[in-house]
């Protein structure tokens, strides 16, 4: 049995305004499309998740998800219900989850509740009581108050049997604003399941900000540390944080031994436990010797915030006799902050000596110590 959930993302997100279309906006450093294909590839009961988009949107949407895996995109419509029928004839499944790129936080349960309904229906919806008194309106006042009891808040993903919902849209004539009412006006009996808040819409821009405050609420500070030493070896200068510092001596390295970009890079993969600059850049590859290490902190860069990473701060201090490193420590920061991205005011540059004691004291090589605080999702 087959089951594949089907995101629909070819809005304009016009209620929202703005120039980026709401599902290609980003909640805590990860567009909203790109949170929503995660809740939805991560469930095991999923075996793939398919996109719809607008024809003119490849390029936001490559760039919204990264390296996930969604096979080819799928263009939608003028309205969402057109998107949804072109992605029901592009998909094979025998059950199919149709779900909007706008509610981006999909809990697990609410996928089982719903796949478990489907083995005794054939159409399953999550919903919500409303807490609100209910009431009509006209004329900007007040209507009849209408019995909240019979009345619920329908969400998304919504399932089906693959098959079924393919016929009910072949009979259906309209624009709906979902499925379930698709099936149901074809005779399907729709199990209601219960929903969650976090799947609520976001539609308007009080919306979005809500969103982003919960989301940052569930995200924890983590501090990850670097340390790296070179030797010197051969005519200088020496490169730190990528400024070349004029100096007698060099530094020995398979790359351009700029041990201070290495800590810092060793302490952000740290931060979110994702390995470190060995494992990424094994000295053993050819296509690392002498290689620049900017290459090096940008890709732990990419690769943490791919993850849901924010890259809050780094802070780092080389230990060397010399040379000094004050006069440079400006362009060093300026220079971290630009290849991370970051204001100059989270890289911090330090220096110290060993009072001649050890083999930095003696003046042997230069070490660097760094540290570095990465906000990522608690899960
Ligand atoms: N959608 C779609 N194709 C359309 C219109 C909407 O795939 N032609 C998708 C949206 O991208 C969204 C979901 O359907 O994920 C729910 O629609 P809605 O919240 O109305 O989003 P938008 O249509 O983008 O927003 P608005 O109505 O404010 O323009
Ligand atoms: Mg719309």
């Amino acid at each position: 049995m087959k089951t594949i959930a089907l995101i629909v993302a070819a809005g304009s997100g016009s209620r929202m305004g703005g120039e980026t279309p709401k599902q290609f906006r980003t909640i805590g450093g990860k567009a909203v499309l790109a949170h929503a294909v995660d809740a939805l590839a991560g469930h095991p009961r999923i075996d793939a998740v398919r996109v719809v988009i607008s024809a003119d949107a490849q390029e936001d949407a490559r760039s919204a998800l990264g390296s996930r895996d969604v096979g080819d995109f799928i263009v939608g419509g003028a309205s969402r219900s057109e998107s949804v029928r072109n992605g029901l004839a592009a998909i094979e499944a025998d059950r199919v989850l149709i779900h909007d790129a706008a509610r981006p936080f999909c809990p697990p349960q609410v996928i089982d509740r719903l796949l478990d309904a489907l083995d005794s229906h054939q159409a399953a919806t999550p919903m919500l009581e409303s807490a609100d008194t209910l009431a009509g309106q006209s004329d900007d006042k007040l209507g009849d108050v209408v019995d909240r009891a019979a009345i619920v808040r329908v969400q998304t993903p919504q399932a089906f049997h693959t098959h079924v919902i393919r016929a009910a849209y072949d009979a259906y004539d309209g624009a709906p604003t979902d499925e379930a009412q698709v099936a149901k006006a074809f005779g399907v009996d729709v199990a209601l399941v219960e929903g969650d808040a976090m799947l609520d819409k976001l539609t308007t821009q009080g919306d979005f900000d809500r969103a982003e405050r919960q989301f940052a609420a569930n995200m924890v500070s983590r501090t990850g540390m670097g340390f790296d030493v070179h030797a010197f070896d051969g005519p200088g200068p020496v490169i730190m944080g990528g400024i070349e510092v004029p100096h007698d001596k060099g530094l020995k390295g398979h790359s351009d031994a700029d041990v201070l970009l290495h800590a810092i890079t060793d302490a952000i993969l740290g931060a979110a436990a994702m390995g470190d600059i060995g494992e990424h850049f094994p000295p053993s590859d050819p296509q690392w010797k002498g290689a620049d290490s900017e290459a090096f902190l940008l890709h732990a860069a990419q690769l943490v915030r791919g993850a849901g990473g924010i890259i809050d701060h780094v802070d780092a201090t080389l230990i060397c006799e010399a040379p000094k490193v004050g006069p440079h420590r400006a362009a060093m920061r300026a220079n971290i902050a630009r290849i991370l991205d970051l204001d100059e005011r989270a890289v911090s540059v330090k220096a110290t000596t060993t009072e001649k004691l050890g083999f930095t004291g003696r003046r042997e090589g230069i070490a660097c110590q760094a540290i570095a605080s990465v906000r990522m999702e608690a899960k």
